[in-house]
């Protein structure tokens, strides 16, 4: 091995920590005592290098004993995986919730994204600041050093944003344990800052309709003990993959592209049309991938559904396998859901248990496993090419495309990805049929679709209409705006979607109405803005979000971003460039070339709210012009 190791040396624990996720080392070439014959000949470096997929678990497991990763962590990793330790510096750095940096054991990420400042996120992280010390990663990305055991960070949206403001509680040691909850306090945070426990007993699950027979894709949340597999089965729960099994692979693509069901996570691509891709390559192994990131900003249906109805996605994704020919799916979860985690690990194991994941499933000599890859903090790492680096144990950048995910995906096979809501749709579609349900909705958006209320709503929380509804409806579900307030925006699809006044409160929510509304419905955010919220503070926090997050591969988007941020601060201080429309001008000459020349979807929808807010909402009619 050609590696040039620094002299750091792993601590035992860090040795541990990694051994006890990979395995003890076998020899001297991957890191285990030196024999005789090491000196002589190399043996074990091809299947070494194989294990690469398992350097961000192992990157996990140090940074949950030990709260950081250090040199002398990387090198061992370098050695028991024949990677460079440059290049695990590179991958350990990628995340924002790992560190290669000192930094102490318990820390307090408390959100300060645009969901949680209009319910005091920010405001609650200046108490604390005043209270406790500054936070650990300053916002211009410097360390502070903490000498007690707990530090505190702001972090983007945590996935709570119906209990905003949400925090997230990381406990690194022999024991780690992760907590997310909210609403948080001042008072709260800074007693767990102090070394007391996270706030226990908290809902987390907010579904106001919980119950309601109407429902659909969330008629089992809230309702079925989602640690039963018995409670599962007896709300209707394993039916639809008997179905699959009686009517075979090809018809249960057939009832899904009847069914025109259109991808939830975003892109709205037909699922059908996907799932015949990858069913019709001939090269194998073919994969699954269960897209369970959820980091856009306002979203949260995922972790309601995957909190409330676990066996549901373990039961479509073994469909979805059967379908389409893989026997080996991945959930990436993202990894601010310790609770989802926890609640999938249960349903993986209790299917395993009952023959419905393994060698044979049901009986049917249909073999299907199911593991849990998460993330570690990085908002690009929901784009389905990203996913594959980030899993394969590379940055997680997005690869460009062709070749598509269907032709070469994970680990260069054909594979599909789709995104939770998505995937439970096909539940539904087997239990009624494609033809029935391409009667919900409307002609061009079927099916129901679930949908992230936030923000200044009397009951935030996630909601289940059929296509069609209008934001008015969907508004007026979640109790309108709180306390009766007047409403200035309205936030649609999240981060990348768009911004819509209070008189467009009558686009329809389906796929054809946005468009022609020139919005987006993204992962089904919406977030409400009453009349007090500075929206200025809000288009600026998603323009450092974009900034933050952008992964720097390409120019535009990693220039672009950083250039938009820039741009909005001058238009903020009143000191536009060249005045106003000069420099409104140039904010759009960068959003245009972010949209036209960025590799990926972060750097193309940068742009998007930051021009919905100046050209829908007028965010600076008479500002200032410097
Ligand atoms: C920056 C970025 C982040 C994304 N994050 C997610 C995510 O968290 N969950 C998701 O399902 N799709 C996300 N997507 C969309 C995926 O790339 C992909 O379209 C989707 O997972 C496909 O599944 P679907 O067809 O079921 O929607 C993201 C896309 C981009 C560009
Ligand atoms: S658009 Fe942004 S996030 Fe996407 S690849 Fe380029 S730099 Fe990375
Ligand atoms: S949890 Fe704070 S904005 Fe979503």
């Amino acid at each position: 091995m050609d590696l040039h190791l620094l002299k750091a040396i792993a601590t035992p624990d860090e040795r541990d920590a990694v051994d006890t996720h990979l395995g003890p080392p076998t020899g001297g070439w991957d890191g285990g005592a030196r024999r005789s014959r090491d000196a002589h000949t190399a043996s074990g470096g091809h299947e070494a290098r194989a294990e690469r997929h398992r350097l961000l678990p192992a990157l996990h497991a140090v940074q949950s004993r030990i709260g950081w990763i250090s040199e002398g962590a990387v090198n061992y990793l370098a050695e028991r995986l024949t990677v460079p330790p440059a290049d695990i510096f590179g991958v350990a750095t990628f995340y924002g919730l790992l560190s290669t940096v000192p930094r102490p054991p318990r820390v307090l990420h408390l959100c300060d994204d645009i969901g949680c400042r209009g319910k005091g996120g920010d405001a609650l992280c200046r108490t604390v600041e005043q209270a406790a010390g500054p936070a650990y990663h300053g916002p211009d990305g410097t360390h502070h050093t903490i000498s007690e055991a707990t530090a505190w960070m702001r972090s983007p949206c945590l996935g709570l944003c119906d209990h905003a403001p949400a925090a997230l509680l990381t406990e690194a040691g022999p024991k780690p344990a992760a907590r997310l909850f909210g609403p948080v306090t001042a008072a709260e945070a800074v007693a767990v800052l102090e070394g007391g426990a996270a706030p226990a007993g908290r809902d987390r699950i907010r579904i106001p309709q919980a119950g309601d027979p109407g429902l659909r894709l969330l008629r089992r949340v809230g309702v079925v003990d989602p640690a039963s597999l018995d409670d599962y089965r007896a709300h209707g729960g394993y039916l639809s993959l008997r179905r699959a099994f009686e009517i075979g692979p090809d018809a249960v693509t057939r009832e899904v592209t009847e069914a025109k069901l259109a991808g939830r996570g975003g892109a709205a691509f037909p699922t059908g049309r996907k799932w015949a891709a990858v069913a019709g390559q001939g090269v194998r192994p073919h994969y699954l991938i269960c897209n369970a990131d959820e980091s856009e900003p306002g979203t949260f249906k995922d972790r309601a559904v995957m909190e409330g109805d676990p066996f549901a996605v373990i039961e479509s994704m073994t469909i979805a396998g059967f379908a389409t020919g893989c026997d080996q799916g991945y959930i990436y979860l993202r990894g601010e859901y310790p609770e989802a985690r926890t609640r999938l690990s249960q349903a993986i194991e209790a299917a395993r248990r009952h023959g419905l994941l393994g060698p044979n499933v049901m009986g049917r000599g249909f073999r299907f496993e199911i593991e849990i890859r998460e993330g570690a903090g990085a908002y690009i790492c929901g784009e389905e090419t990203a996913i594959f680096n980030s899993i394969e144990g590379l940055r997680g950048e997005p690869r460009n495309k062709p070749p598509f995910p269907f032709q070469s995906g994970l680990f260069g096979k054909p594979t599909l990805v789709n995104n939770v809501e998505t995937l439970v749709n096909v539940l539904e579609i087997l239990r009624i049929g494609g033809s029935a349900y391409a009667a919900i909705g409307t002609e061009g958006s079927t099916g129901p679709r679930l949908f992230c209320l936030s923000g200044c709503v009397e009951r935030p929380g996630v909601y289940e209409v059929p296509f069609g509804a209008s934001l008015r409806d969907l508004l007026t579900l979640a109790g309108g705006v709180a306390g009766g307030r007047p409403l200035q925006a309205v936030l649609l699809g999240g981060a990348a979607g768009v911004f819509v006044r209070p008189d467009e409160l009558d686009i329809p929510l389906t796929f054809e109405g946005v468009r022609a509304a020139g919005a987006t419905l993204g992962s089904g955010v919406i977030m409400a803005f009453d009349d007090r919220v500075d929206m200025l503070d809000v288009v600026l926090r998603i323009a450092s979000f974009f900034r933050d997050e952008s992964c720097g591969q390409c120019v535009p988007c990693r220039v672009g971003t950083v250039r938009q941020e820039e741009a909005l601060h001058r238009l903020k201080a009143g000191r536009a460039r060249g005045g106003l429309p000069t420099e409104l001008a140039l904010l759009e000459e960068i959003g245009l070339a972010m949209k036209d020349a960025s590799i990926c979807g972060l750097g193309q929808t940068a742009y998007a709210a930051v021009e919905s807010a100046v050209k829908r909402l007028h965010l600076f009619a008479g500002a200032r012009t410097g």
